[in-house]
């Protein structure tokens, strides 16, 4: 099985001729990833290469990205692309996703995972800091669904499988700029699946509670996160059943409901 691409003479990239393996249904789906080298964006992947998916993988750090690639081509993917970008820049965006969807000849799936956490007490202190969470976590996906949404939209067809979370339900004193940025991330693709539902364009929030991924990593009480790759095994079924909302687990659907639920008066004095 070949995962190489090919330049024409006019240096277009285009997929090289496959013998398509009659392995699943999958073998024909084209996913576009955007934060590649991501915990759960990892898990994610190696499940979709297992099943024989067209990926094109997008993270800025060119060594991790090599790796993530060369094993999900020896896990059985029908074809891996690659493109190092720092996703901050958003003015690099329509040229790179161009790319990606020429290198796929097409696109089944997106799915937004990049992101960072953050340093809340000097975000509090500083607001270049908080400012740098919000345009990673939230004008940086902004700019690349704006893209990628027009382009489904006039193919009528596509997934948006984008990762918010938890965290964007209810601002709390111990990260509130990081759910900020998810709080606007989860209302931007809120309005952006009731514009784009009726092209026939799917839209899913994926809101995972704590899970175990580098980013949690030194956060006391991390051994009793979620597993990355049950996690990941519910956003892969949540994308082939185009669900609009994804709690992950599931029981954080029911936590953020009573938490959501509690008035000011009484938040306000808890420590969270
Ligand atoms: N883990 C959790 O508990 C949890 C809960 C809810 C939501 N989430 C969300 O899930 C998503 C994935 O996070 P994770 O848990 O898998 O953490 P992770 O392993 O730390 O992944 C975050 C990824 O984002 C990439 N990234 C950050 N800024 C970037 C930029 N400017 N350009 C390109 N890539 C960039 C990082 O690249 P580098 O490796 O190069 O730094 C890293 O690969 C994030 O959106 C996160 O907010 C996580």
């Amino acid at each position: 099985m070949s995962t190489q691409t090919v330049n024409t003479q006019n240096g277009t990239p285009e997929l090289a001729l496959h013998a398509v393996p009659a392995k699943t249904i999958y073998a024909s789906k084209k996913i576009l990833v955007l934060g590649a080298t991501s915990g759960i964006a990892e898990a994610t992947c190696r499940i979709w290469a297992a099943k024989g998916a067209s990926l094109f993988l997008v993270a800025r750090n060119a060594d991790k990205l090599a790796a993530v690639a060369a094993d999900l081509k020896t896990r059985g993917a029908h074809y891996v692309d690659t493109a190092v970008a720092d996703l901050d820049d958003t003015s690099t965006h329509p040229e790179l996703l161009a790319h990606a969807v020429n290198s796929l000849t097409g696109l089944d799936v997106a799915y937004l995972a990049h992101g960072v956490l953050g340093d809340q007490a000097q975000a509090e202190a500083d607001f270049g800091t908080a400012e740098q969470i919000l345009h990673t976590n939230f004008t940086a996906p902004v700019s690349l669904l704006t893209w990628l949404a027009n382009y489904c939209v006039q193919r009528h067809s596509g997934v948006l499988a984008v990762i918010s979370s938890v965290a964007g339900d209810r601002g709390r004193k111990s990260n509130y700029v990081y759910g900020s940025s998810k709080a606007g991330l989860s209302a931007f693709l809120g309005g952006l699946r009731n514009r784009v539902d009726r092209e026939g364009v799917t839209v899913l929030t994926i809101k995972p509670g704590p899970t175990k991924t580098a980013m949690t990593s030194s956060m006391p009480g991390s051994e009793k996160f979620a597993d990355v790759n049950a996690v990941a095994k519910s956003i892969v079924a949540a994308v082939d059943a185009k669900k609009d909302t994804l709690y992950v687990p599931g029981k954080w659907a029911l936590i953020m409901f009573v938490l959501t639920h509690i008035p000011e008066t009484i938040f306000k004095k808890t420590n969270t």
